[in-house]
């Protein structure tokens, strides 16, 4: 096992009636500002139960924050934030919108330009304290310090992470979700399960606890997901799920192991060219990943078909190409394509990408820097 150091300061009110609570969770006194998309929470009953919860409080509204949050609309809220004396921010939504706020909270006191927070990663030294109601299972942003953000005007989609930005609670009820179309319960399905194969599908570290916790999750993930499509009105279902994505990216299975992250880097150019949902560019470049690169994550396809979809009979090739079929398999199934030409996305996009990538710096992704843009094109060409 590497050697890690491990924090996670993110109180978790988790459950029915949760968001009742959090008043007490913000400073006296403090301004706030609540944040939201396009107007979900309205006619979920999540907007009025925050007001209930923090009636007779100072609170400005900033709403029409988009999916793959954008920097254009963020900085009008980071004058907002500036312009008001915002002293704390309240994201209800999904992870777009709690990103979106993430990336607020770092630039209302950036000096210089914000988006170097982004494009140089420039160190933030101080966030406007954020809290979060979290309407959709999949980000694991209630429970992260990260956040990404889409430059509009120049078709860029980048992240930061910093610890500053953790929210200091996060409100997760289950019944939040239930007005959540299968398109986003699909998406989310398939972004925890590609966030757990992040920091699993790599190379054997001799972590055993955090491999089981890893294949845990995704056992989770494969019977709770189909669960809550197939019954969209199970309380429990919901909550599993909830607790699942939370789980997948809040730090804990990646603790002295390594990661890949590849997938995402590759997703992001997608999105951010073709407009396709996060998920839906993982769905599409996982499987191909697996492929190209499964000579170096041979030992860990082999654990993952064993331990995940039980695959113990044949070769070593055999399984490790059963444990792509079943993982594909497993989002068509949710509904979510696997290939860029379900999305009417054609291979003249493939030396773009790759390229986008190379101007970026990123040419040595993955658990061994050895994803090169070479490597990246050869993925995408199984991506068709
Ligand atoms: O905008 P509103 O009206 O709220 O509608 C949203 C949006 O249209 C809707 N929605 C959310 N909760 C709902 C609901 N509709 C009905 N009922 C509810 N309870 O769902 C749509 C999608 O929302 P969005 O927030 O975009 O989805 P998601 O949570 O999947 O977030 C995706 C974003 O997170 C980033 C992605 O790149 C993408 O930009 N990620 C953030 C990560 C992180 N912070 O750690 C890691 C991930 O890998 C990911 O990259
Ligand atoms: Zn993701």
């Amino acid at each position: 096992m590497e050697n890690f150091v491990y924090r996670n300061p993110v109180k978790v009110l988790f459950g029915r009636g949760q968001i009742a609570g959090i008043g007490a969770e913000i400073p006296a006194g403090a301004k706030i500002l609540l944040t939201y998309g396009g107007g979900s929470i309205k006619t979920n009953g999540v907007y009025d139960q925050v007001r209930a919860a923090l009636a007779g409080r100072p609170v400005a509204e900033f709403g029409g924050i988009e999916p793959n949050p954008r920097y254009e609309t963020l900085m009008r809220a980071v004058e907002l934030v500036r312009a008001e004396g915002i002293g704390f921010l309240l994201s209800a939504g999904g992870g777009s919108v709690l990103d979106g706020t993430k990336f607020i909270s770092a630039a209302a006191h950036f000096e210089g330009d914000p988006w170097d927070i982004l494009a140089q990663h420039a160190p933030v030294r101080r966030a406007v304290p954020l809290g979060a109601v979290m309407t959709l299972p999949a980000t694991g942003s209630e429970m992260n310090f990260f956040a990404v953000i889409t430059r509009w005007e120049t078709r860029e989609k980048l992240a930061f992470g910093h610890p500053a930005v953790y929210p200091k609670f996060s409100v997760l009820d289950p019944e939040t979700t239930f007005t959540l179309p299968a398109r986003q319960v699909a998406n989310g399905v398939v972004d925890a399960f590609v966030h757990v194969l992040e920091q699993y599908l790599t190379y054997p570290a001799d972590a055993p606890l955090q491999d089981r916790m890893a294949e845990a999750i995704l056992l989770t993930l494969i019977e709770e997901g189909p669960r809550t499509l197939a019954q969209p009105a199970d309380y429990d279902a919901r909550a599993n799920l909830m607790w699942a994505a939370t789980m997948a990216l809040n730090g804990l299975i990646a603790a002295g192991v390594p990661q890949d992250w590849s997938t995402h880097m590759i997703g992001h150019e997608i999105t951010a060219l073709h407009g396709l949902d996060h998920a839906q560019t993982l769905a599409v470049v996982l499987p191909a990943t697996m492929l190209a690169r499964q000579e170096g994550k041979r030992e860990k396809l082999l654990q993952f078909g064993e331990r995940v979809w039980g695959l113990r009979e044949g070769s070593p090739e055999a399984r490790i190409q059963a444990a792509v079929d079943r993982t594909r398999a497993f989002f068509e199934s949710l509904g979510v394509p696997t290939r860029l030409s379900g999305y009417g996305v054609s291979a003249d996009t493939i030396p773009l990408i790759a390229e986008r990538l190379e101007k970026r710096g990123m040419t040595a992704l993955g658990e061994r820097q050895d994803v090169t843009p070479a490597q990246v094109r050869e993925i995408l060409a199984l991506c068709v």
